[in-house]
């Protein structure tokens, strides 16, 4: 069987994430398209790179991403650091010849994405970027009912990622505030998933209208080197300002002409990891909420009229994925599946040499999609979404 070479920037969240993915991606996929050889983890300094290889069972490690991109050993580059080092790293790589797979927002800024989305074109690399809950089988079961027309022209889409992590202001000050390292807030953390899924299940984005509020302006500074997501923390201590959005609600247009809108929040008491969306179709409608993944809510306009409501699809063996995954209905799928399954697609691109979706032009038209809501969050105008195609999508 053919074996990739990975080298992972960033031993993380999504470091650990990764890892298992690679791990068990052989285990699910039977027979797999590549084996995936976890050669080589960095992060920061020797220490934490090392004790995430031991952790996570990678051959070696390194804190400089530099040299392991240069790897001639290396095959493919996983970018899982913080935002405003994708651009650097996937530019390099591509530069080098790597596959690249990057995390989501795939950067800061549009013209960021811009910039890797032509290396990697240039490069002939196979890319992909880290939209992972397009992968949750009862997503992808939805995309089948979609493409299959079970519930006709599409009309409306409604879709939202509500978080309540850091909802309380004395939550420490993550990365994830700073524009200088995220970018953006909420618009590109949480409603970039949401983003993909709208184009993922009903098409591209045409215009933006938005509202977009921070809400928290400043919060604890952190102490010991590792960056906290939530939890408590001192309300006495210094702080430091937060200068990104933590709220953002759009109306949406989208080319085929349906309508839709899209919320995104880090302040949903309550909410822990709501990922939903309701389409309305012409024939019928699908609920999903990723709270409950394992479960599809279907209603049809040929219900019979005394039975019509919404009723439970389970992915199981006989829904997309689901003859690799587990052989009973509704067993239970979790964060780690949608990441195994990326994983699996992506090698498998690289394997034959073919390509995969999301990939930088997906995470380049999702990027572009969030600097609208953005633009229009500070002018309070509708605001045009320029194609990833158009020579002026961005400024420079
Ligand atoms: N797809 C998802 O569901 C999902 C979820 C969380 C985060 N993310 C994305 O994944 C990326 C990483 O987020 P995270 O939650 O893992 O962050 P994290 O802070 O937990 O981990 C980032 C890691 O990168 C390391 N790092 C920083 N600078 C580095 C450098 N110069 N060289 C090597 N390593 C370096 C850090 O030390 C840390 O270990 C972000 O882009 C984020 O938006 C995606």
């Amino acid at each position: 069987m053919q074996e990739i070479n990975i080298a992972m920037i960033g031993g993380g969240f999504m470091g650990k994430a990764h890892s298992l993915a690679y791990a068990a991606m052989p285990m699910f996929f039977w027979p797999s398209p590549a084996r995936p050889i976890k050669k080589i983890i960095v992060d920061v300094t020797d220490d934490l790179a090392r004790t995430a290889a031991e952790r996570y069972s990678w051959d070696g490690y390194s804190s400089s991403w530099r040299d392991v991109v240069n790897d001639p050993g290396i095959d493919v580059i996983d970018i899982a650091t913080p935002n405003n080092l994708h651009a650097e790293i996937a530019i390099a790589a591509a530069e080098a010849g790597k596959h690249i797979i990057c995390e989501k927002p795939l950067a800061p800024t549009a013209s960021e994405a811009r910039r890797m989305y032509e290396a990697a074109q240039k490069a002939g690399v196979v890319t992909a970027v880290a939209f992972n809950y397009r992968r949750t089988p009862a997503v992808a079961l939805a995309k089948k009912y979609i493409d299959e027309g079970a519930i006709g022209t599409i009309l409306n889409f409604r879709g939202t990622y509500l978080q309540d992590w850091s909802a309380d202001p004395n939550s420490p000050l993550s990365w994830r505030f700073q524009k200088d390292i995220a970018g953006s807030g909420a618009v590109g953390d949480i409603g970039s998933h949401v983003v993909d899924l709208a184009r993922y299940l009903v098409g591209e984005i045409s215009e933006v209208t938005s509202l977009v509020s921070n809400f928290i302006p400043d919060r604890p500074l952190q102490s010991g080197g590792f960056d906290a997501l939530g939890g408590s923390s001192t309300s006495d201590g210094p702080r430091g300002a937060v200068d990104v959005d933590d709220e953002a609600m759009s109306l949406i247009k989208f080319r085929n002409g349906a309508v839709g809108s899209l919320e995104a929040t880090r302040n949903a008491w309550g909410r822990n990891n709501y990922i939903t969306f309701e389409i309305h179709g012409t024939e019928g409608s699908i609920f999903f909420n990723y709270e409950n993944r394992d479960e599809l809510q279907v209603a049809f306009k040929n219900d019979r009229a005394d039975r019509r409501g919404f009723r439970t699809v389970y992915t199981g063996p006989n829904t997309p994925y689901g003859e690799s995954l587990w052989p009973i209905p509704a067993l239970g799928i979790g964060y780690s599946e949608t990441k195994i399954i990326e994983a699996h697609d992506f090698l498998k691109a690289v394997a034959e040499g073919g390509t995969v979706e999301p990939n930088f032009a997906d995470g380049y038209q999702a990027a572009l999609v969030d600097d609208a809501i953005l633009e229009s969050g500070r002018t309070g105008e509708w605001v045009r979404v320029p194609d990833v195609t158009d020579p002026n999508a961005t400024d420079d």
